[in-house]
């Protein structure tokens, strides 16, 4: 959350942090602002609101400094206004700060500053840290940073930049990601290295603890403590242009049509034919290791957690192992068990995400061993998990997860394969599901190719203020799933149940205005499903059904169907119906679809 950008060089600061912050911009978006050096000082430029807003309030004959630091913020402390935009200063306006995440001890600080004469300027926690760095006396601006930073609690990743020693800007992470790049004759600072492609060569993430002097001709990283480390540098690689919209009206859209593609990627070279299995070699786990396995506990937040549900019942049912999903926030908080049997699986896009982290880092202290399943390569959770699958999902930039969903099911049912083929899982059975899955792209294709005939659904759920998601068994996680999207991106109220589940309570709110979305599948709990189908139907509830070829549909208002398939991998077909049909309710109410109200891509903050 929040997005940090930092730029020295030669080149004019602006426009590369400018478009940094539009990269960045799925970090948060309820302000921005931009500080450059130029001729002793700062000219500096905040503004509630968007990137764009920022873009109008910058000069006609822009800043021409070739030294800044920039963030788009998502709130914590201080409601978004103009004052509370980063970059926040000193008061002489010579330290510029921004920052992402939590200062514990803010208000100790605070005090004794203002004890000291110091008025503050905004309400956020970040000012403080700009006051502090302004009044020590050590010679270079790295040496101030680490001075203060040993009094500050908390979490961060901060930029920080001095008009008086424009020559380096400093950087330091402490729970918030920070990575620092390399150009020619130019250095960089980013919350997420997304904003350096095509700028900077290469990059390194910096750890927890470690802060660095970025300069042009290169950087030098220290602990908090004052001793140097050594950076391994990796190349920045990467097309830009996967990080623009093109035609595309928003990303959420351009990003469902690129599954069929990222679904392939992820399957890429992971399949060892000859014994009808996947080859995951990120795990890097023997099969004597895998028979040891007694059970699968997966750990995401949102979507991520839906998948790891999806995930749960594709290693039961493939590896009969049990296996269980839970939010990552509400594991590390209740003492967890760990087992030495437990597989723990950490699923997470961004990689950054600072829940799931906690909840890896406290298997990892009990002794337990964790998988990562990440989308983003280097990132935080797959470099402190180690070992694990990357989804080679590409750049996700839409707040809300669509292709990386989908990407992440795939790579659970690559993982249910292997686990299931060192056990009981039959050769046929296995290729059985290796052809399913490369059937896989094409089916997704060809469903997406199919969008207008949802309108019938969509319009339906767009003129309601309420909707049920119903699904049983392994559909449950998709009804999960299709109900967190439609609320995300159309702010409907939308709430998932297991179809069982329906007569223990929910059925009570059953009414000819509140429409269920039904997942019925052709799997052998049709008949449970088609019977959910007629309890609804005889309260006066509206059915929109999203199925599979053949299914008998009396009494359902309108449906949809995906192809067949292995019954196994029915839920990634049916996920992508759900999500169309909550972008084209979310289109036709004119929501801000790629960045819904209230909410953040990335969420680095407890
Ligand atoms: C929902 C969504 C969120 C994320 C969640 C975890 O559309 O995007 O629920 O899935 O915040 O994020 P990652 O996967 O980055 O850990």
């Amino acid at each position: 959350m929040c997005g940090i950008v930092g730029y020295v060089g030669a080149r004019a600061a602006q426009p590369l942090l400018m478009e940094g912050l539009r990269r960045l911009e799925y970090r948060g978006y309820d302000s921005a602002g931009i500080a450059v050096a130029e001729g002793g000082r700062l000219s500096v430029a905040k503004r509630k609101g968007k990137v764009r807003e920022l873009d109008a309030a910058l000069p006609a004959a822009g800043f021409s400094g070739a030294v800044g630091i920039a963030h788009t913020r998502w709130a914590t402390h201080g409601e978004p206004s103009d004052a509370n935009a980063h970059p926040h200063l000193d008061a002489t306006g010579r330290i510029g700060v921004v920052h992402n995440g939590i200062i514990e001890n803010a208000a100790a600080l605070k005090q004794r500053l203002a004890a000291e004469g110091v008025t503050f300027a905004s309400e956020t926690d970040t000012e403080v840290l700009a006051h502090l760095i302004a009044r020590r006396p050590e010679p270079s601006l790295v040496e101030a940073v680490r001075a203060v930073l040993a009094e500050v609690k908390g979490a961060y990743g901060l930029a920080v930049i001095d008009a008086a020693r424009p020559g380096a800007l400093v950087a330091a992470r402490n729970g918030g990601p920070v990575v620092v790049g390399v150009g020619e004759g130019e250095g960089f600072i980013a919350s997420d290295a997304a904003a350096l492609m095509g700028h900077a060569r290469s990059i390194a993430h910096l750890d927890d603890g470690e802060l660095a002097e970025v300069r042009a001709d290169g950087f030098t990283v220290f602990t908090l403590e004052g001793t140097q480390t050594v950076k391994a540098l990796s190349e920045l690689s990467g097309d830009a242009l996967a990080l623009e919209k093109g035609d595309y009206a928003h990303f959420m859209r351009k990003e469902i049509d690129e599954q069929p593609a990222a679904v392939r990627r992820t399957l890429l070279g992971r399949f060892d034919r000859r014994f009808a299995t996947a080859h995951l070699g990120g795990i890097e786990m023997a099969a004597r290791e895998m028979l040891d396995i007694r059970r699968v506990k997966i750990l995401g937040c949102g979507s991520a957690c839906h998948a790891g549900m999806v995930g749960a019942h594709l290693i039961e049912q493939l590896a009969r192992i049990p296996a269980h999903a839970e939010p990552a926030s509400e594991f590390r908080y209740r003492n967890p068990v760990i087992e030495p049997d437990t597989l723990y699986v950490a699923v997470s896009q961004s990689g950054e995400t600072f829940d799931t982290l906690a909840a890896i880092q406290e298997v990892k202290r009990k002794g337990g061993r964790v998988l990562g399943i990440v989308n983003a390569v280097g990132s935080t959770i797959a470099r402190e998990c180690g070992r694990g699958v990357y989804l080679h999902a590409g750049a996700e930039v839409a707040v809300v997860s669509t292709k990386t969903f989908t990407s992440t099911c795939t790579a659970f049912a690559l993982l249910a394969l292997q686990l299931g083929r060192v056990r009981d899982l039959s050769a046929a059975a296995g290729a059985r599901l290796v052809a399913g899955l490369d059937a896989l792209p094409d089916q997704i294709a060809g469903i997406i190719a199919r969008e207008a005939e949802l309108a019938a659904l969509s319009a339906r759920l767009a003129g309601a203020e309420h909707a049920y998601f119903l699904g049983r068994a392994a559909s449950f996680p998709i009804a999960v799933e299709g109900a967190l999207k439609l609320k995300e991106v159309s702010y409907l109220h939308a709430e998932a149940y297991a179809a069982s589940e329906l007569k223990h309570g929910p059925l009570a709110l059953i009414s000819p205005d509140t429409p269920t979305v039904m997942l019925l599948p052709d799997d052998d709990l049709l008949a449970k499903n088609l019977s959910t189908v007629a309890e609804v139907r005889t309260r006066g509830g509206p059915v929109l059904a999203v199925t599979q070829p053949g299914v008998s549909l009396e009494g359902v208002e309108a449906a949809f169907a995906v192809p067949a398939c292995e019954p196994e991998l029915a839920p990634l077909l049916l996920n992508i119906p759900l999500q169309l049909i909550a972008y084209q309710v979310a289109q036709g109410l004119g929501r801000d679809i790629d960045q819904p109200r209230n909410l953040a891509k990335s969420v680095t903050v407890e």
